[in-house]
């Protein structure tokens, strides 16, 4: 029924950080589509596009119940006429013949193969995909100039494709805090992205580091990574060292912006296992990301890494237009009063926003 999915019910309020979206719910046949052509709209950098369709996606993603007619949408934000076609065709027909097209292209499955390698964007990809590279050996045959952090993805490559259990995050938490423990007691590991939204499995790991004292995190992280290398737990890695400074008046957000500048480690851990893929051989290769933020910037990073990516975006969005605010990974602040609004919790941060709280669980847009 239409009953609550109007322009009233606070579930399809404009910016999907005012929406409650669950991990599960029930388009997950619609959204899986509209989320194809939003990966193919960026493989072809039609960022716009691309966008649109995620919108639609998530909107979706919010909907009470299974939607079994366009009509049933109404007026809804954000889903333009491109999606309500593609919709209407898998409410009909069950499939979309312009996805299922779009999955069996040369380009389309190119692009997904070589993004998925550990450092490969979609300009890398494209620039192969034109020059003739089809498959993984042909970018090792042909002398293909990787990065180190691309090598490693191609070594890994396998692994890295394999969804990281939830049981696995936890494991790896608990072996990074002890580490952090022997540096700096008192110090905290708190395990983010999709694995605190509630997900059983993904991509990577993502832990943020802090402690309550501020600067005592200051040099922690190259202690921690240089010890867990030295134990042979560390198959690769690269660190970046912080490089935010508190401004008099932030850039507006967007663009660049969008990536934070905490002290951070890319790498990739050797987990020893004993099931599962890489059972033979007794470990497996898993993509973790360590983030330390001061204590006063904890929460911004919390909410900033926590995601999902589109909630963030939209977040930022949200603070930027409604409310004269810039939000990023450190800071929010108000160009109106000209200041910056602290904040201890995440709650505060959605009270200065004046947003109801959403709890992580909810933010899966
Ligand atoms: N993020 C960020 N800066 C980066 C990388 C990621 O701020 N350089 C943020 C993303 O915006 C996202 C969160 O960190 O909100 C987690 O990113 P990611 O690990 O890519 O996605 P997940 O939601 O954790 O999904 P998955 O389970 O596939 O890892
Ligand atoms: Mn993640
Ligand atoms: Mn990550």
């Amino acid at each position: 029924g239409s009953q609550g999915m109007g322009w009233g019910d606070p579930t399809m309020a404009p910016y999907a950080c005012q929406r409650r979206t669950p991990l599960l719910h029930s388009n997950q046949p619609l959204t899986e589509v509209l989320e194809t052509l939003a990966e193919e709209a960026s493989f072809s950098g039609s960022e716009g596009r691309s966008l649109a369709f995620t919108r639609a996606a998530s909107v979706l993603k919010a909907l009470p119940g299974r939607l079994s007619a366009l009509e049933e949408l109404g007026p809804l934000p954000g889903i333009g006429e491109h999606s309500r076609r593609v919709i209407q065709d898998v409410l009909e027909d069950g499939v979309s013949v312009e996805v299922e097209r779009v999955k069996l292209s040369e380009r389309y499955r190119t692009m997904k193969l070589f993004t998925r390698i550990f450092g490969v964007g979609v300009r890398t990809a494209s620039r192969w995909y034109q020059e003739g590279l089809r498959t993984l050996v042909d970018l090792q045959e042909r002398n293909t100039k990787l990065t180190r952090q691309q090598q490693a993805g191609l070594r890994h490559y396998e692994d890295l494709n394999t969804p990281v259990e939830r049981g696995e995050a936890e494991f790896i938490g608990q072996m990074v805090q002890e580490a952090v423990q022997r540096f700096l007691p008192g110090a905290s590991v708190t395990l983010a992205g999709g694995f605190r939204r509630g997900k059983p499995h993904g991509h990577d790991i993502d832990l943020l580091l802090t402690h309550p004292e501020a600067g005592r995190e200051a040099g922690l992280l190259s202690r921690v990574v240089s010890w867990l290398d030295s134990q042979g737990l560390i198959l690769y890695q690269h660190s970046q060292e912080n490089s935010f400074t508190i401004h008099e008046s932030p850039e507006a957000p967007g663009g660049r912006d969008l990536l934070d500048r905490f002290e951070r480690c890319f790498s990739i851990f050797r987990l020893e296992v004993r099931g599962g893929p890489g059972a033979a051989r007794g470990w497996k290769a898993v993509r973790v990301d360590l983030v330390v933020a001061p204590v006063s910037q904890f929460p911004f990073a919390l909410l900033g890494w926590t995601g999902s990516q589109h909630f963030e975006r939209e977040l930022r969005r949200f603070a930027g237009h409604e409310r004269k605010m810039v939000l990023n990974s450190h800071t929010l602040y108000d160009t109106r009063r000209n200041l910056f609004l602290p904040a201890a919790s995440e709650e505060e941060i959605f009270q200065h926003l004046g947003l109801e709280y959403m709890p992580p669980a909810q933010r899966n847009a």
